[in-house]
C-alpha cells in the first residue's frame, strides 16, 4: 500500500510546530510495518535541511494559475536517511520562502502546492492508493482530484484528511478561485461554507475519512468547531480519533545529543537534577527550588496570554519558592509583557524564541510543565515532558486528557478544569505539595518515564483506517 502524505511541516525539513513532528515520525514508524510504503511530500522551502543534503530531479513541469505560469519541479532526498521518501515540491517565487507561514499570498502558496502536487503525480502516472493529507492547507486535494478534470488520471485515490487544528480553517474570498484548477461551477458547493472557499470544511466533505489528533478533541469538534459543528456531525459517520505518538527514538533521554547529561529510567533522579543545575546556571535561578516551565507557541489556543497573571501570581503567592522558565514566541503584546515582568522577577527565565536544543533541554531539566491550553487538539509538549521524568500540569482538554490523568486518580500529573491563572495557579500549588512531599517526586519521575507514547500503537490506528 502506498502512502502519500501531504503537509507543510516536516521535522527535521521545516518545523513550527507538532504537525512537523507527527508527519516526521508517522511515515517512518509505518514504514517499519510489512506492505506498506509511506512517504512525505511537501514545499521545497529554503531552509538548511535543503542547502546541506543532496537531492534528484524526478520531474520538471509547469502549472498555471489564473493568467500566470509557474514551473514546478519534484525533487527527491538521495540519501533516504529519515526513514522515508521525502519529495520536495518548488515552486520559485511561491514555495521557496523562509517559512511555511505568514505570508500575505499564503492563499495561493497553498493553492499552488496542491495544484503542483497533484500535476506531478498526474503527468508521471503515479497512482498512490491514498493521499493523505494534513491539515487544511492540503485539504483541498480531495476536492481536486474528483473534481478537476486536470486530475482525471487520481480519480478515485483514496484520501484521509488529519485535522491537526481545526482553528485554522483556511477560509478565502471566492475571487481567489481564479487561482483554482479548473473545475465545473455545479461542484463549487462542495468548496464552500457561509460564502467562502472553506478547505477545512471541503477536505471534510471531498475525502473518504477524516481524523482528529486525539478522540478527546474529536468529540469537542461535535459542539466546537469554529462553526462546523452542523457539518462534522452530517460527516460524523467518517469521523475517527486518533492519538498522535511520539518519536521515541528523536525523544530519548538516554541519547539525546542536545542534553548535557544523558539519562535513563535507571539514573533518572541523579541525570535530572545535573540537567537542571547546568540549566539554573546558565539562566541565574537557583537549582534548590522547583523549576516550571512552558514551552510553546504565543497564541491564545496556548493559553499563552494568561502566563504573565500566573508569573506574577505563583512567584507573589510562594514567596518566591519557586523558578519558571519559558520558550516561546508568537504574539508581541505577551512577548513584551513578559520581558517587562523578566526585570521584575529574578525567578523567571525567558527565551523569546524557536530553540529546538533549548526545548530538549528543558523537558530534562523541569519538575513540572505547564499547558494552560484553551484548545489542545493533541499536545506534544507533555509527552515529551512524561519521557524526560518531568510532571505535567495541564488543562483538562482535547488531547491532554486523552493523555495526563491527574495523580490523585493514579495519573501522570495534574489537571485543572478551566483556561485561567487561577486555576492554573492553584494547580501549581498542589505541584509544590507533590514536590515537597518526601519520596513523591522522585516516584512520579521514574513512573512518567514508563509510559509509553510510541508511534507503535498509533501507526496501526491509522494502518486500520488506510485498509478500511
Ligand atoms: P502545536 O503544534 O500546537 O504548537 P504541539 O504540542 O503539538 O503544539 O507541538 C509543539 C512542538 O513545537 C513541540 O515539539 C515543542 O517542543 C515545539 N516547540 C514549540 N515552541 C517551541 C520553541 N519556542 N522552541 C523550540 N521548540 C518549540
Ligand atoms: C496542532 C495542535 C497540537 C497537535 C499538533 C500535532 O498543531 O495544535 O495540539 O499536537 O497539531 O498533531
Amino acid at each position: 500500500m502506498k502512502i502519500f502524505n501531504l503537509s507543510m511541516e516536516c521535522y527535521p525539513v521545516a518545523k513550527v510546530g507538532g504537525l512537523a513532528d507527527v508527519v516526521g515520525a508517522l511515515p517512518k514508524y509505518l514504514n517499519q510495518i510489512e506492505s506498506i510504503e509511506s512517504c512525505v511530500v511537501m514545499p521545497c522551502y529554503n531552509k538548511p535541511f535543503v542547502h546541506e543534503h543532496s537531492f534528484e530531479i524526478v520531474f520538471d513541469g509547469w502549472i498555471h494559475q489564473s493568467n500566470q505560469m509557474f514551473q514546478v519541479q519534484v525533487m527527491k532526498e538521495r540519501s533516504q536517511s529519515l526513514g522515508f521518501d521525502l519529495y520536495l515540491v518548488k515552486i520559485p517565487a511561491l514555495l521557496d520562502r523562509d517559512n511555511p507561514y505568514g505570508y500575505w499570498d499564503e492563499s495561493q502558496q497553498f493553492l499552488a502546492f496542491q495544484h503542483g502536487v497533484l500535476h506531478w503525480l498526474s503527468a508521471m502516472k503515479i497512482r498512490p492508493d491514498v493521499l493523505h493529507c494534513h491539515d487544511y492547507h492540503t485539504g483541498l486535494v480531495p476536492f481536486m482530484i474528483e473534481y478537476c478534470p486536470e486530475f482525471s488520471f487520481l480519480k478515485g485515490v483514496k484520501t484521509i484528511g488529519t485535522i491537526h487544528n481545526g482553528e485554522y480553517q483556511g477560509q478565502m474570498k471566492w475571487e481567489m478561485a481564479k487561482f483554482f484548477p479548473w473545475f465545473r461551477g455545479e461542484n463549487s458547493g462542495l468548496l464552500d461554507w457561509n460564502g467562502f472557499i472553506n478547505p477545512l470544511a471541503a477536505m471534510i466533505k471531498c475525502c473518504h475519512a477524516f481524523n482528529a489528533v486525539s478522540d478527546g478533541y474529536m468529540q469537542e469538534l461535535f459542539d466546537n468547531f469554529r462553526g462546523l459543528e452542523s457539518l462534522v456531525r452530517q460527516e460524523g459517520g467518517k469521523a475517527y480519533g486518533i492519538i498522535n505518538g511520539i518519536d521515541t527514538e528523536v525523544w530519548d533521554p538516554a541519547t539525546d545529543a542536545f542534553l548535557d547529561f544523558n539519562f535513563n529510567k535507571k539514573n533518572a533522579l541523579a541525570g535530572k537534577w545535573k540537567n537542571k543545575k547546568a540549566l539554573c546556571e546558565e539562566y541565574q535561578l537557583n537549582p534548590d527550588l522547583p523549576l516550571f516551565s512552558f514551552i510553546g507557541r504565543f497564541a491564545g489556543e496556548k493559553g499563552a496570554d494568561l502566563l504573565p497573571d500566573i508569573v506574577e501570581q505563583s512567584i507573589q503567592q510562594t514567596q518566591g519558592s519557586l523558578n519558571i522558565i519559558i520558550l516561546g514566541s508568537g504574539d508581541k503584546n505577551i512577548e513584551n509583557r513578559l520581558r517587562d515582568l523578566n526585570f521584575t522577577y529574578s525567578n523567571l527565565a525567558l527565551d523569546l524564541g524557536y530553540k529546538e536544543f533549548l526545548s530538549h533541554k528543558i523537558y530534562a531539566s523541569s519538575d513540572f510543565l505547564l499547558m494552560p491550553s484553551r484548545v489542545e487538539p493533541c499536545g506534544l509538549n507533555q509527552m515529551y515532558a512524561m519521557r524526560y521524568g518531568t510532571v505535567p500540569v495541564v488543562r483538562y482538554i482535547g488531547g491532554l486528557r486523552d493523555t495526563v490523568e491527574d495523580i490523585t486518580t493514579g495519573g501522570s500529573g495534574l489537571n485543572f478544569a478551566n483556561a485561567t491563572a487561577d486555576e492554573t495557579v492553584n494547580a501549581m500549588h498542589r505541584a509544590l505539595q507533590i514536590y515537597h512531599a518526601p519520596g513523591l517526586m522522585d516516584l512520579l519521575v521514574q513512573s512518567n518515564m514508563n509510559y509509553n507514547f510510541s508511534w507503535e500503537q498509533s501507526a496501526q490506528k491509522y494502518l486500520e483506517l488506510y485498509r478500511k
